[in-house]
């Protein structure tokens, strides 16, 4: 046939295929077979029993059969998009990170974003916390800023993650409530953790039910390290700020957009990117040396802490612009591994103990749900500079290392070599003292921040945190832990405080909390 009586259609690898205009292309099996019929499965006579000699039955139920992987243990309804990150100027003075040195210069992107607690099939709306996780395809390899819309945490160490995370998900017993903070758990250990308090206050405060993921902040939370070409290290706090503005919903119209549409924030990206309407966020950085982390109020290294933008005004750096929507959902924005240790050169770690619990956790979580060492193999996690190394074979191998070598050093002068100028150098942060299970006394305050996000907020933002706290701890039923929500809450405002208590019908206020939770020498006889 001519040219133009061809069209191309596109194969399950991606491959295009040219057939003549009106011909329908052939359903075949995973193995290339073509199928003949796909109504009916091999029976032996009419009504009689199917046989397994049906090879293309049995490949079509198998693979059904193993459609799904674990959902994400945390996060795990989320939606995803791509684009670019643009630097506006050279950071070159304070990282080597390559991503960082050209201004005008765009690397490409993805964005997920998520809620935390609630089941991959659940509801947009939820009160929770936001994932807002960012993959930057670097010419250095991923870097991975995998923040949240809040720019604090419920707990100081890494440790106590597994317990946080089980008190928001459904009760052991009754798998219930789904997807929401109001219950007895949840509010039983965060009552039980007073360096929860922080956070908790941006949870019930409108913050936690947005307009929209195009409305929302992100932060990397942890303190940072840039690290420039001398091996200079200066601290930095990421934020993403959105170019539309922050908006929330109200709690009544959450409750009633979960029930008449659940999708609604999938659905408000999908809408937006197709429509051409790209939304857009400012990379904003807080830059600070040694002698302002050693005279700031709080300790730097505290993720229940934030750094006030009037203390440290905040300095754009670039934008984020998402501008195409994935083209397969499970492809892209299921399998897409989010790990907070994939840092370029020139970004490095603090000793925040939240942060470093999660540099184990990310790597070891992604065998389990993505099955293979090899996850790097799928395309939405490969990087998109040249990479080479000698790892090899593991189930579903894309890549071996080629021809004979497949280590180093080798007489062969084959294959990549380390470079002490171009790798990645751990910044040589000097660390002393014993070995010793401890809080430092310097993450001891749970409370001061707490009452400045609150006294932040304008009277109807207050009243909402008010209103939010009182319906949430009027589903709790063991009163007990109702009083310790309020013992905690005359420590942040006596005002709040009273009103929760009033509302919840407390006959007496209780004491104010002891302030911090109790040390190891308090326990031990
Ligand atoms: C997802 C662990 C704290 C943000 C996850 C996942 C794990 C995890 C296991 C699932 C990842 C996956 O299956 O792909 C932890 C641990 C933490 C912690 C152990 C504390 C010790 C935080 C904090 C933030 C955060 C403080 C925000 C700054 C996220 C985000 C995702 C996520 C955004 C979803 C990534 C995605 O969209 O795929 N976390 N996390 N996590 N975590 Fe954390």
């Amino acid at each position: 046939a001519a040219i133009h009586d061809q069209k191309a259609i596109r194969g399950n690898g991606g491959e295009l295929h040219q057939i003549a205009e009106g011909e329908t292309p052939v359903l075949t099996t995973a193995q290339g077979g073509p199928v003949a019929d796909d109504q009916n499965s091999l029976r032996a006579g009419e009504r009689g029993p199917t046989l397994i000699e049906d090879f293309h039955f049995r490949e079509k139920l198998f693979h059904f059969d193993h459609e799904r992987i674990p959902e994400r243990v945390v996060h795990a309804r989320g939606y995803g998009a791509h684009g670019f990150f643009e630097t506006y100027e050279s950071l070159a003075a304070f990282t080597r990170a390559d991503v960082f040195q050209r201004a005008g210069e765009r690397t490409p992107a993805f964005v997920r974003f998520s809620t935390v607690a609630g089941s991959k099939g659940s509801f947009d709306l939820a009160r929770d916390v936001r994932g807002f996780a960012v993959k930057i395809y670097t010419q250095e390899g991923n870097w991975d800023l995998v923040g949240n819309n809040i720019p604090v945490f419920f707990i100081q160490d890494a440790i106590k993650f597994p317990d946080v995370i089980h008190s928001v998900k459904p009760e052991p017993d009754r798998e219930f409530p789904q997807a929401q903070s109001a219950h007895d758990n949840f509010w039983d250990f965060i009552s039980l953790t007073p360096e929860s308090m922080h956070m908790v206050m941006w949870v019930m405060s409108d913050r936690a039910i947005p307009r929209s993921f195009r409305f929302m902040e992100g932060f990397g939370v942890h303190t940072f390290r840039f690290v420039n070409a001398r091996d200079e290290s200066t601290f930095v706090k990421f934020h993403w700020k959105p170019k539309l503005g922050l908006q929330s919903v109200a709690w009544n119209e959450a409750v009633k957009i979960n029930g008449a549409d659940p999708d609604f924030h999938r659905r408000d990206l999908w809408e937006a990117i197709q429509s051409g309407n790209f939304p857009e966020w400012e990379l904003h950085v807080q830059l600070f040396d040694q002698d302002f982390a050693d005279g700031f109020d709080f300790d730097i290294l505290d993720p229940t802490k934030i750094i006030p933008e009037e203390v440290l005004p905040t300095k754009p750096v670039g934008r984020l612009v998402l501008d195409r929507m994935p083209d397969n959902f499970f492809a892209e924005t299921e399998q897409v591994a989010f790990m907070t240790q994939n840092v370029p050169p020139g970004i490095d770690f603090s000793d925040d103990p939240l942060l470093q619990g999660r540099n184990f956790s990310y790597l070891d979580t992604q065998l389990k749900r993505l099955g293979s060492p090899n996850f790097t193999h799928l395309p939405i996690n490969a990087p998109k500079c040249p990479f080479q190394h000698f790892q090899q074979d593991g189930h579903m191998a894309m890549r071996n290392p080629a021809g004979r070598v497949n280590y180093q050093p080798n007489s062969w002068g084959e294959g990549p070599r380390e470079s002490p100028v171009k790798g990645f150098r751990h910044f040589a942060s000097q660390e002393n003292g014993p070995k010793m299970r401890i809080r430092a006394e310097s993450f001891a305050d749970h409370y001061s921040q707490a009452r400045l996000f609150f006294i932040s907020q304008t009277p109807p933002e207050q009243r909402h945190i008010v209103d939010a706290l009182t319906f949430e701890l009027s589903k709790v039923q063991t009163p007990v832990i109702r009083e310790r929500m309020v013992s905690h809450l005359l420590n942040i405002d006596e005002t709040l405080a009273k009103q929760v208590g009033h509302a919840l019908g407390l006959k007496a206020m209780p004491e104010p909390a002891e302030a911090a939770m109790p040390t190891r020498q308090d326990l031990d006889p």
